[in-house]
């Protein structure tokens, strides 16, 4: 339960509807264990655990309603599970139909499974603080190049002012609903607001909240989470 809890609630949205083609697995991504959890089940622990969250709703594929019920933690936050879309975008205002309470609302891929409490609670704060909206950014370590769709690049931006975004993206509720009332499709919610002229503030992202998407990142994912498990077991009396 959210320690600043009141009139100003902060929902959680996760998309969880997408079937995650590019991880090869033979389930919809969010439902692919990590270390023997599936991923939307650790998504969901990390937002209650961040204290910050007073509720969570999950949009996972129709079919998969009932299923995704019996995974959820045991937690005395309500955690509501609803039928997502066909797109991404879909599947955001589908959960955002299911919060017409909130505040805040908080928009956090399921695949970032591994993403410490500590950065969804600087989200929250800024947002608390009087932030529209807010997104955890890492610096890119690639250079970063555009390109035609021959391939010919076209373009190499200053790699100082890039960054790479992560979630949970956090919003003034009022605002979110402005940019999906404007029927726009994206794959990052922040950029729907910008098109909107709202001013997206950044904070410090964190490499444990990368996005689960690869045969190789499911393989790290596996490892760090079996590491952190050894270190538990060794310092445990
Ligand atoms: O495909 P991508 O990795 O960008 O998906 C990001 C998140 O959006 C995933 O957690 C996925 O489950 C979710 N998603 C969704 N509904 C869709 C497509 C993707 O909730 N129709």
């Amino acid at each position: 339960m959210s320690e600043t809890r009141g009139a100003s609630r902060v929902v959680a949205l996760v998309p969880a509807a997408g079937m995650g083609v590019r991880l090869g697995a033979n389930a919809p991504k969010a439902f692919v264990p990590v270390g023997g959890s599936p991923m939307l089940t650790l998504a969901v622990t990390g937002l209650i655990s961040s204290g910050c969250v007073d509720e969570v709703v999950i949009m996972v594929p129709a079919e998969l309603v009932d299923e995704t019920r019996a995974l959820l933690p045991v937690s005395d936050t309500p955690v509501h599970v609803v039928p997502g879309g066909a797109e991404r975008t879909d599947s955001v205002r589908a959960g955002l139909a299911a919060a017409p309470d909130a505040s805040y609302v908080l928009v956090h891929d399921a695949a970032r499974a591994l993403t410490p409490p500590s950065l969804i609670a600087r989200v929250v704060a800024e947002l608390r603080a009087g932030a529209q909206a807010v997104i955890p950014a890492l610096p890119v370590t690639d250079t970063i190049k555009s390109v035609d769709t021959a391939g010919a690049v076209t373009g190499t931006p200053d790699r100082s002012g890039l960054r790479a975004i992560q979630t949970p993206q956090g919003f003034d509720a009022e605002l979110l609903r402005a940019a999906y009332a404007t029927g726009t499709r994206a794959t990052d919610d922040a950029g729907l607001v910008e098109l909107l002229g709202a001013t997206v503030r950044t904070v410090l992202g964190d490499p444990m909240a990368f996005k689960i998407t690869t045969p190789l990142d499911l393989v790290l994912a596996n490892t760090l989470v079996s590491q952190n498990n050894s270190r538990e077991a060794v310092a445990a009396p």
